[in-house]
């Protein structure tokens, strides 16, 4: 991201009214370039996410040799070249600010015949890249890191052989760059992890015609299947919803939202369980779907909340939707809290510390904890700057805490919230809220 400006948020002006469907999901649509190049055969993505991530991801497969065409937003065309039909980058591979595109990229590229250096922006050249490159190394890859972290080094010409992973950490980016790693071994890769982590390379490689095979928190694949293309209209992102939801529940009385076609894909829909425990109702509306992952409509007006003890196996399916549900404790009547998020020290900024940092900054009392927060409920006062951190989930999480806070608060760093939520302020301003950019 490359030009940093200021955005001044403000409390909304009256209720939030309107229909709409949220950009496509980034798991999702990070997974449907990559595995539709690896295809032979042409694949049609429509709702793809047009962020800096999955853009940088797009990229990534030109800069390999696949022809991608974009015939209009949200749409690619990807000429398929099969799974030996890369060709060799010219220049390390630019991942942005994307930990998805890295780590999966990791497994794709190590069963090439080229090597291959993976670089990111300051935020994922500050992750922790050993958890993918392990598991790796462990069916023949040989990959450098940097201390741990990018840039990340793949050598090519190394035959890969099928193996039994088991991993400490449920994570559905190491799975996947081991899956992805596994259809190039030979015979059987397996994966085993905790407690089972959102599964949309499985759902996308059955799609493909690849057999995938899950017992209990294992998941194996066997090696070289045939990819055929496939034609996908990604879900809205559930993750991005969330962010509307969370303004929604808190706006003033009257207040309606509906967003049409959202995945609810239960590996990952621990948000809406969350929002039960608070008390909140909503209304959902499964669609016909004939793609791989389920959507839904979903329906929600303001109400009251009471807080929430989350963790467990249900904090892991709303991982990425902590720091926007501790927004919501702090908003809520009587105590929350947030175990088990550990993680979140690594995501794209420590999203516990930064949580902490900015609720406190709007006057909430907030206990940081080793893997989670503790929250007492109450009001939210502005008067303040939040930094975003480079964090598109922290932006996006602040503006929604700002449109409930008493006054005005800058969220500076704003245009990071455009990595998963492209448009977010200017749709805020369709639906009611006063959201003024400050240059
Ligand atoms: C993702 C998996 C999760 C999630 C991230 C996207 C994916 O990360 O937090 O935003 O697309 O596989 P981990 O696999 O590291 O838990």
């Amino acid at each position: 991201m490359s030009e940093r400006r200021v955005d001044w948020i403000s409390s909304p002006a009256g209720p939030l009214r309107g229909e709409l469907r949220v950009p496509g999901d980034k798991s999702i649509s990070h997974r449907a370039v990559m595995f539709a190049s690896l295809a032979d055969g042409v694949s049609r993505i429509t709702g793809f996410l047009e962020g800096e991530d999955t853009r940088a991801t797009a990229r990534a497969f030109v800069e390999m040799g696949v022809r991608i065409e974009a015939p209009g937003a949200s749409e690619r065309i990807v000429h398929g070249v099969g799974l030996h039909g890369l060709r060799a980058p010219v220049a390390p591979v630019d991942c942005g600010n994307a930990g998805t595109g890295m780590r999966l990229l990791a497994g794709l590229l190590a069963g090439q015949q080229f090597d291959s250096t993976l670089i990111g922006d300051e935020s994922l050249s500050r992750r922790p890249m050993e958890r993918v490159a392990k598991p790796l190394r462990q069916l023949g890859a040989v990959i450098e890191t940097t201390a741990g972290k990018p840039p990340v080094t793949v050598r090519g010409g190394h035959p890969l052989k099928g193996g039994a992973v088991v991993s400490e950490i449920a994570s559905a980016q190491v799975k996947s760059a081991v899956l992805l790693a596994g259809l190039f071994a030979d015979g059987e890769t397996s994966f085993t992890e905790p407690a089972r982590s959102r599964d949309h390379t499985e759902r996308m490689l059955r799609l493909m015609g690849a057999e995938v095979i899950q017992r209990g928190n294992t998941v194996a694949v066997r090696g070289r299947p045939a990819l055929r293309g496939f034609a996908l209209d990604v879900p809205g992102d559930l993750s991005s919803a969330a962010f509307l939801i969370a303004a929604a529940l808190v706006a003033p009385e009257g207040t309606t939202l509906s967003l049409d076609h959202v995945g609810v894909n239960p590996t990952r829909a621990g948000f809406l369980d969350a929002l039960a425990l608070f008390g909140a109702r909503l209304k959902l509306e499964l669609a016909q779907s004939p793609g791989p992952e389920p959507v839904a409509k979903l329906t929600v007006s303001s109400q009251k909340l009471r807080g929430a003890q989350l963790d467990g196996e249900l904090v892991l399916r709303a991982i990425d939707e902590v720091p926007i549900l501790a927004v919501l404790g702090a908003l809520a009547e009587g105590e929350t809290v947030i175990r088990g998020a550990q993680e979140l020290r690594v995501k794209e900024s420590d999203r516990i510390a930064q949580t902490a940092f900015g609720l406190r900054a709007m006057g909430a009392k907030v206990e940081e904890l080793p893997d989670g927060l503790r929250i007492q409920g109450g009001r939210l006062r502005g008067g303040t700057a939040i930094d975003s951190a480079m964090d598109h989930r922290i932006a996006l999480a602040f503006s929604v805490a700002a449109l409930a806070a008493r006054e005005a608060i800058i969220i500076s760093g704003a245009e990071w919230a455009d990595v998963s939520f492209p448009g977010f302020y200017a749709l805020l301003r369709r639906l009611g809220a006063e959201v003024e950019i400050v240059p």
